[in-house]
């Protein structure tokens, strides 16, 4: 198994090579300030952000683009559809002070593929060469493109398709293991990525269902990538970077003290950053995933998921918390009262 300590792309570097995946409604400031409070992160990234809509939002209030000194390097990802799209989104990019753009021509959602986004440009070599063409040309900030295996398993399709990538400017390419088509269900196929890497000179990430230190290293071995992207896994977990950092990377890291309410009550303080009508739709995506950690809870999901405002949320979730973590000091969390929303 080779392990990179940091990878480099255009003027960016990512030491540990660890790279928070981008996820609608999960990837935001608040996570990000989460998952870096532990460590171990090297590259973080936003959720999708539509080309169409970014020139009009205003970075200072859009839950999407608020962000904090610390979460740096930020790439911001594009959900773009035609190259006519990227001027006026690069060009607000650069105003945002977006560290690197990622193009998302892998997101199999019905309704990004539908508009002509996500996977569905991997079925069109053509507009997404144009579009890796424009936007190397609109901008100097390393660039970068997130994709999965294709539609079929022909490798020689998805070969040719990353060598035109490179050839195009881009300066670091993520892999997520599977076909189009395939759901979480289904084992990655992190062996498939090895052949690109072999044709590829820029940087490849790996990603898909890495969630332990024992799954990165199956990953590493099996895909010869010069780096991991982790989703899901690091919002159930957001210590499970620093865990790999330290372990693979040998990143020194202490082993963090794991008190999960208090980690779910940094994470509720990192949303006041949002708008109040901002707040309790990301404390419900949260939820869902962090709420795996406990045996029962689904309990804990279903009482903010159910919740009308925060402060509702909030009190179910400390009564969670004292009836299924009893041994935890909930004092701070009793004390802390939500803002009224
Ligand atoms: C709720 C959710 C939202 C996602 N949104 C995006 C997105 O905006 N852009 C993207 O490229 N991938 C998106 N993904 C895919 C993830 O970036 C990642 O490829 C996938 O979850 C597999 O990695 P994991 O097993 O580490 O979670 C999303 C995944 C989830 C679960």
């Amino acid at each position: 198994m080779k392990v990179h300590e940091q990878i480099r792309f255009g003027s960016l570097k990512a030491a540990p090579p660890l790279v928070l995946a981008p996820m609608a409604g999960l990837t935001h400031s608040a996570l990000r300030t989460l998952v870096l409070s532990f460590g171990g992160v090297g590259l973080l990234t936003t959720e999708m952000l539509s080309a169409r809509r970014l020139p009009c939002e205003n970075m200072k209030v859009s839950p999407y683009l608020v962000r904090t000194g610390p979460e740096y390097p930020l790439i911001h990802q594009l959900f773009v559809t035609d190259e006519r799209e990227l001027a006026p989104a690069i060009d607000a990019l650069h105003r945002f002070r977006a560290d690197g753009i990622d193009l998302n021509l892998g997101c199999p959602a019905p309704s990004v593929r539908r508009a002509g986004g996500g996977s569905s440009l991997m079925e069109d070599r053509d507009r997404v060469c144009k579009i890796v063409r424009r936007a190397r040309a609109l901008t100097p900030l390393p660039l970068s493109a997130k994709i999965r295996l294709g539609t079929s398993p022909d490798p020689g399709f998805l070969e040719d398709f990353v060598v035109m990538l490179e050839d195009e400017g881009l300066d670091l390419l993520t892999v997520h293991a599977r076909l189009i088509g395939e759901s979480f269900a289904r084992p990655p196929r992190w062996e498939r990525i090895a052949p690109l890497r072999q044709r590829l000179s820029i940087p490849v990430i790996a990603n898909g269902s890495i969630d332990s230190v024992k799954a990165a290293r199956a990953c590493l071995a099996a895909s010869d990538a010069d780096g991991l992207m982790i989703g899901r896994a690091a919002v159930v977990r957001p210590w499970v970077l620093a865990e790999i950092a330290r372990e693979i990377y040998g990143a020194n890291l202490p082993a963090p003290r794991i008190n999960l309410p208090d980690i779910y009550l940094r994470f509720v303080l990192a949303l006041e950053r949002f708008r109040p009508e901002r707040r309790l739709g990301r404390l419900k995506e949260f939820t869902q995933y962090f709420s795996r950690n406990y045996p029962f809870g689904h309990r804990l999901a279903s009482v903010v998921q159910s919740s009308v405002n925060f402060a509702g949320a909030w009190e179910g979730a400390v009564d969670f918390f004292r009836r299924n973590d009893p041994d935890a000091d909930l004092a701070p969390l009793e004390r802390w009262r939500p803002p009224i929303d």
